[in-house]
C-alpha cells in the first residue's frame, strides 16, 4: 500500500545573517513498506525523526529526496491538484486530541467536514454518515451536538479517528496517537484501531516511542536512530531476537514481568544522549554509544542485511 524509497528530509537552520545556516538531517535515506491491512510501527528515541517521517509521508513538509508511493501513486511527483485528489487515501491522527480538534466546532461538524470538503455527502445522508462514523468509534447520537471540551482525552481521540476514517483511507498515519492517554484508555483505543483495521483493511503507519504499545499493535517494526532505520522486521522477531545493539538497548529499558527473561537480556540500558542531527557521527551513528563498536563502525555506514527474524539490520558487528 505504501512504499517509501530513499526518503530524506533536511531542515535549514539559522537565518544566514547572524548565524551560519546549517542543515539538520532529520530523516536520512529511509526505505520502508506497509502492506494493505498491515501495521508498521516506527519506534525510536525523541528526536530520531519519527514525526518528520510521518509528516513527510503525509506530504505536509518538503522532502529533500526520495519517493513516496501510495497505492500506485507517486506522491512526490504529483501536482497539488492531483495530490488533493489522492488526499482521502491517506489521513493522520495526531498525539494531542486537544489541539487537533477545533474547540469552537460541534462534534457533528468536525466529523462532517472532510465529507463536505470532498463532496461525499450532504443533507440527511451526511447526518446519517456522521452518526454511522461516531457509532463505529464507540460514541452515539448524544455526542453529536457537543463541543470538544465536553469530552475526555480518550473520547476526543475517538472523534479524531472518526474524522480520519470518514473518507475511507487506505493508510492511516498515527503519530503518538495514544501517548497522551492513561494506560487503560490506551488499550481501549488500540483495540478500537485493531477492530477498525480488521473491518476496513486500512494500513497503519504507527509512530510511537512506547515499546509496550508497539508490541500490542504492530505487525512489523522499524527502529529509527538519528533519522535512519537501523533494524526492521516482524514484531515477534524484533522483541524476541533483536539484532541491532540499539534495538537491544531500547528493549532493555522496558521492564518485562518475567525475571528470567529480563535477566536473559543481553544489553544494559542505554547510556548517553542521542547525538545532534546537526552534526551526526560518521559511519554508524550509534557507534559512540555502542558497547560492541569496532573501528569500522566510525568509518563506514553499515548496509542493511537480512536477519534470521525475517527483517534486516544495519550493523557491522551483529553481536551474537
Ligand atoms: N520544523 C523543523 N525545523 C527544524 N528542525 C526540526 C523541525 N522539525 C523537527 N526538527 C528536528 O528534527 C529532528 C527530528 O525531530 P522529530 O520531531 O521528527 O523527532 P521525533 O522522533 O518525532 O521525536 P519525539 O519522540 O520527541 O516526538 C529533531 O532534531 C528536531 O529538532
Ligand atoms: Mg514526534
Amino acid at each position: 500500500m505504501l512504499e517509501v524509497r530513499g526518503l530524506s528530509v533536511t531542515f535549514k537552520i539559522g537565518s544566514g545573517m547572524l548565524t551560519r545556516r546549517r542543515s539538520l538531517r532529520a530523516v536520512r535515506e529511509v526505505d520502508l513498506t506497509v502492506a494493505a491491512g498491515e501495521t508498521l510501527a516506527v519506534v525510536g528515541e525523541s528526536g530520531s525523526g519519527k514525526s518528520t517521517l510521518a509528516r513527510a509521508v503525509m506530504r505536509l513538509l518538503p522532502i529533500s529526496s526520495g519517493r513516496i508511493i501510495l497505492d500506485g501513486d507517486d506522491l512526490t511527483a504529483l501536482t497539488n491538484t492531483a495530490l488533493r485528489q489522492v488526499r482521502p487515501k491517506l489521513q493522520m491522527v495526531f498525539q494531542d486530541p486537544y489541539a487537533s480538534l477545533n474547540p469552537s466546532k460541534l462534534i457533528h461538524n468536525i466529523v462532517a467536514e472532510p465529507l463536505l470538503v470532498h463532496g461525499h455527502a450532504r443533507g440527511p445522508a451526511l447526518d446519517a454518515e456522521v452518526l454511522r462514523l461516531l457509532t463505529l468509534v464507540g460514541l452515539d447520537s448524544h455526542h453529536l451536538n457537543r463541543y470538544p471540551y465536553e469530552f475526555s482525552g480518550g473520547q476526543r481521540q475517538r472523534i479524531a479517528i472518526a474524522r480520519a476514517i470518514a473518507l475511507k483511507p487506505k493508510l492511516l498515519v498515527l503519530d503518538e496517537a495514544v501517548s497522551a492517554l492513561d494506560v487503560s484508555t490506551q488499550n481501549q483505543i488500540l483495540n478500537l484501531l485493531e477492530d477498525l483495521q480488521a473491518e476496513f483493511g486500512m494500513a497503519y503507519l504507527f509512530i510511537s516511542h512506547d515499546l509496550g504499545v508497539v508490541r500490542h499493535i504492530a505487525d512489523r517494526v522499524a527502529v529509527t536512530y538519528l533519522g535512519r532505520i537501523v533494524e526492521q522486521g516482524p514484531v515477534e522477531g524484533i522483541f524476541d531476537a533483536p539484532a541491532h545493539p540499539y534495538t537491544r538497548a531500547l528493549l532493555a529499558a522496558v521492564p518485562i514481568p518475567d525475571p528470567v527473561r529480563q535477566r536473559a537480556r543481553r544489553a544494559p540500558p542505554l547510556a548517553g544522549e542521542i547525538p545532534s542531527p546537526l552534526d551526526p557521527p560518521p559511519g554508524c551513528a550509534f557507534h559512540g554509544r555502542c558497547p560492541f563498536a569496532q573501528p569500522v563502525c566510525s568509518e563506514r555506514m553499515p548496509e542493511h542485511e537480512g536477519v534470521t527474524h525475517g527483517g534486516s539490520v544495519a550493523c557491522h558487528v551483529k553481536p551474537a
